[in-house]
């Protein structure tokens, strides 16, 4: 396995892995070319040559009158990769590579309440938790609670 920084050509790919969350890869093809174009970093994992998840990051206002700030985007691996340390490695990384100006400028993520998988990953990678609320960066969350991390 192998990750590597989203490229223009990667935008198919790219919107295929979108479409395991719902919708189709063509609903999602002109989404994917934005993010491509947009996020600041926007990492792509491979296997065996086959993309097979992704992540990225960009500065956006989580809270309504806070200033921009760092939020994890997308964070998906297809299902046949899943529980093989994929996920850990595309978010470890993310952190890594996110261009902070300082080094205790936070990076925020927000997860439905219910997605326990996906936060006891971020836990694992050294999240915490910051609050619980029904919208984050404009985000509503079905079953109507989403959780607020942040790194460190
Ligand atoms: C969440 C997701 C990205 C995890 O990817 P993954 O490659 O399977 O994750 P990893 O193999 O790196 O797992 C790392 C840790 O996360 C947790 N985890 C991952 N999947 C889990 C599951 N199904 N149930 C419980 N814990 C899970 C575990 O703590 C795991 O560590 P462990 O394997 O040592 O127990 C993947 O399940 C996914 O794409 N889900 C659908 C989209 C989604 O919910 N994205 C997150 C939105 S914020």
């Amino acid at each position: 396995m192998a990750t590597r920084n989203a490229l223009p050509t990667d935008a198919d790919a790219l919107a295929t892995i979108m479409a395991v969350r719902g919708g189709t890869a063509h609903e999602h093809l002109v989404s994917a070319r934005r993010l491509i174009a947009r996020l600041e970093v926007l990492l792509i994992a491979e296997q065996d040559g086959a993309p097979v998840g992704w992540c990225g990051i960009q500065k956006v206002r989580i809270r309504p009158g806070a200033e921009l700030e760092w939020l994890v985007a997308g964070l998906t691996v297809v299902p046949a990769a899943r529980r093989r340390g994929i996920g850990a490695r595309l978010l470890g990384e993310l952190v890594r590579d996110t261009p902070r100006t300082t080094q205790d400028e936070p990076i925020f993520s927000v997860i439905n309440a219910g997605n326990l998988a996906s936060i006891d990953l971020h836990l694992e990678l050294g999240f915490l938790e910051v609050e619980r609320a029904a919208t984050f960066a404009g985000i509503k969350f079905s079953g109507g609670v989403g959780v607020l991390l942040s790194h460190p």
